[in-house]
């Protein structure tokens, strides 16, 4: 049977389903996607599609909705977010904390919290940073750092602490050889009292729920707004304030400010955000 094609040669049927996936992925994450991303997303979907043997993008929209099928959900989810990342990712913001945020932090008990942490680089590297300005000894007693995602794929991946030479070829050499083990051809594991410092979960940044122990001193919550239309994006900002200690910090993007947004954070460099003591 022939489907009535649009411009973009997507089927009509292609496209309803297409908008219900779309419809679910924000509400389930707060995720939006511009239209130039639409033919990309879709070729995505139809290989999870085809890995579940669903017989249809709409039969698959069905079960998102019905909540029935966690692993489906779960691949979809994985399948439309963009889990690029390196360790050593964006110097500018990493040198303000290296320089001015990391020395004025407490002795005892620091949080930090990456909160889009992929496949961990990040959260490693805020570790390496730590040990090397305040000591290795002062970061395994001292400092925990949480990394979350929504994705369980990628958290799964960084609690293995496991990565390639593609992702650490940013970093400067001495810190492979400080730092990680060789594990098999090509990959590098980091060392162990380096990986006991930081722990991984899934959690949505969506969710309504900022529910965690104690405050963070610093929140890294980098290359995610954007996927985030205002009013998540404003939701995320202001949950975040209100799981960080006074006087702790925001780390965004560079590129990424949320002055537009109406948020009690303090701006004090671009992509670094205070909240008042
Ligand atoms: C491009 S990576 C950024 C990784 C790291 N922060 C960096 O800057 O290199 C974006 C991550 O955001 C995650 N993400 C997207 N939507 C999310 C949500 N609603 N809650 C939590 N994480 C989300 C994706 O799964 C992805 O791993």
């Amino acid at each position: 049977m022939m489907w009535h094609q649009n411009i973009l040669g997507v089927s009509v049927l292609e496209d309803e389903a297409y908008q219900r996936i779309l419809n679910w992925l924000y509400d389930r994450c707060g995720m939006s996607y511009p239209e130039n991303k639409k033919n990309l997303l879709i070729q995505h979907m139809q290989r999870v599609r085809k890995s579940f043997n669903i017989p249809s993008l709409a039969t698959m929209a069905d079960k998102l909705e019905l909540n029935c099928n966690h692993d489906l959900q779960l691949a979809v989810v994985h399948a439309a977010t963009t889990n690029h990342t390196y360790f050593f990712r964006e110097p500018l913001v990493l040198e303000y904390f290296k320089n001015t945020i990391l020395p004025a932090l407490p002795e005892k008990g620091v949080r930090i919290w990456s909160a889009a942490a992929s496949s961990g680089d990040e959260a490693f590297t805020l570790a390496i940073i730590a040990a090397e300005v305040r000591g290795y000894f002062w970061a395994k007693q001292n400092l925990e750092i949480l990394g979350t995602d929504i994705s369980q794929v990628v958290i799964a991946a960084a609690q293995t602490g496991v990565y390639s030479e593609a992702q650490v070829d940013k970093m400067p050499k001495e810190f492979l050889e400080r730092y990680f083990v060789t594990f098999g051809k090509g990959h590098f594991r980091v060392q162990d009292d380096l990986r006991h410092v930081c722990k991984f979960h899934t959690f949505n940044l969506k969710s309504e729920d900022y529910f965690f122990p104690k405050l963070f001193h610093v929140v890294f919550c980098r290359n995610v707004l954007y996927y985030f239309d205002r009013a998540h994006q404003q939701h995320v900002v202001d949950a975040i304030y209100k799981v960080t200690e006074p006087g702790g910090y925001l780390v965004t993007c560079v590129t990424m400010s949320v002055r537009d947004l109406d948020s009690r954070w303090i701006h004090v460099e671009n992509g670094i955000y205070q909240k008042a003591t």
